[in-house]
């Protein structure tokens, strides 16, 4: 038995999760279209995760005796400025999705609704994990962008004269 409140929640959950999954595959086939193989190939696997996220919630919502609902998803942004772009966007989502899970623990708890504290525990470490990992990306990001100001540099000192 789980409250009506959390439920509700859990199922808007399993659209936000297939949404993530969505958003990431028209990232990867941007980068795919734009030449960047690496990027491409991490939103690929990003897309498969979160196709797997919304999967457990729906196996856990009809664990629950329920019947998980499967929401439409909004057609996502296909086209992005740099690949800065894409994992800033990427960054602010995950940072969405955190909340909303924290939403979800939060009402269960309220609610007395403890196996859905208790299967969320999983989704609270995995965000701190997606998390890092963006960020961790975007710092890639900004060092290669020091080491063309580094090049740029040494070429300037290579210069005689002003030529
Ligand atoms: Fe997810
Ligand atoms: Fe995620």
């Amino acid at each position: 038995m789980v409250s009506k409140k959390v439920l509700k929640l859990l199922n808007e959950q399993v659209a936000l999760e297939g949404e993530s999954s969505q958003i990431y595959l028209a990232m990867a086939t941007w980068a795919d279209v734009n030449g960047f193989r690496g990027t491409a190939a991490f939103m690929y696997r990003q897309a498969e995760e979160e196709r797997g996220h919304m999967q457990k919630f729906i196996k856990f919502i009809n664990d629950l005796t329920e019947h998980a609902e499967i929401g439409g998803i909004k057609e996502p942004k296909a086209d992005y400025k740099d690949i800065e772009e894409v994992f800033r966007a990427a960054l602010e989502h995950e940072e969405l999705i955190t909340a909303a899970i924290a939403k979800i623990f939060t009402t269960a708890r309220e609610n007395n609704d403890y196996a859905v504290t208790s299967f969320l525990k999983w989704f609270i470490d995995e965000q701190v994990e997606e998390e890092a990992a963006v960020k961790r990306v975007l710092d890639i990001i900004r060092m290669a962008g020091k080491v063309s100001i580094y090049l740029a540099d040494k070429e300037i000192g290579a210069l005689h004269g002003g030529k």
